[in-house]
């Protein structure tokens, strides 16, 4: 998939002097069905996640609470996103790879994953995911 499938989805907000709702469905808001949800925090200051691909899996990718940046890179073109707010999702495709940092304190990054967790899915080197990312092209 190519960068320019990635892109920051505007969910739906109901906003409410008691406080604001945001919700997320399958297959309407985002272009996939929810099958798992993880969620990252505890993250200390200055630490990088990430640094792998996907052949198949989607995803959206949230900041609940705080602030982080991602780099998407198909193989061939890069771009950071900065995620701060909890009605805006990241959607990331197959065949992306990520890079996550400047954690705020406190943030929390919540994953909406079109699969079940299954490592067979990812490439953890970036060599091998840019060979795949270039045959996939031709
Ligand atoms: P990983 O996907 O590498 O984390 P990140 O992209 O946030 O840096 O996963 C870290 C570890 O957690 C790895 O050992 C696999 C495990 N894991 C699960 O068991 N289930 C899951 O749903 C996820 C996302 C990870």
């Amino acid at each position: 998939m190519s960068l320019s499938n990635c892109k920051l989805i505007d969910l739906p907000k109901i906003t409410d002097h008691r406080g604001n709702l945001t919700f997320v469905e399958g297959g309407s808001h985002i272009p996939f069905d929810i099958a798992r949800v993880y969620y990252l925090y505890d993250v200390p200051g200055g630490a990088e996640r990430g640094g792998h691909a996907h052949k198949d899996l989607h995803q959206l990718i949230v900041a609940m609470s705080g602030s982080f940046d991602i780099v998407l890179d198909d193989g061939v073109n890069k771009k950071r996103f900065h995620l701060n707010r909890s009605y805006f999702g990241l959607y990331v495709g197959p065949m992306i790879w990520r890079e996550m940092d400047n954690f705020s304190s406190g943030c929390v990054c919540m994953v909406l994953a079109s699969n079940r967790y299954d490592e067979s899915d990812y490439y953890r080197d970036y060599s091998d995911f840019k060979k795949a990312a270039e045959n996939n092209k031709q």
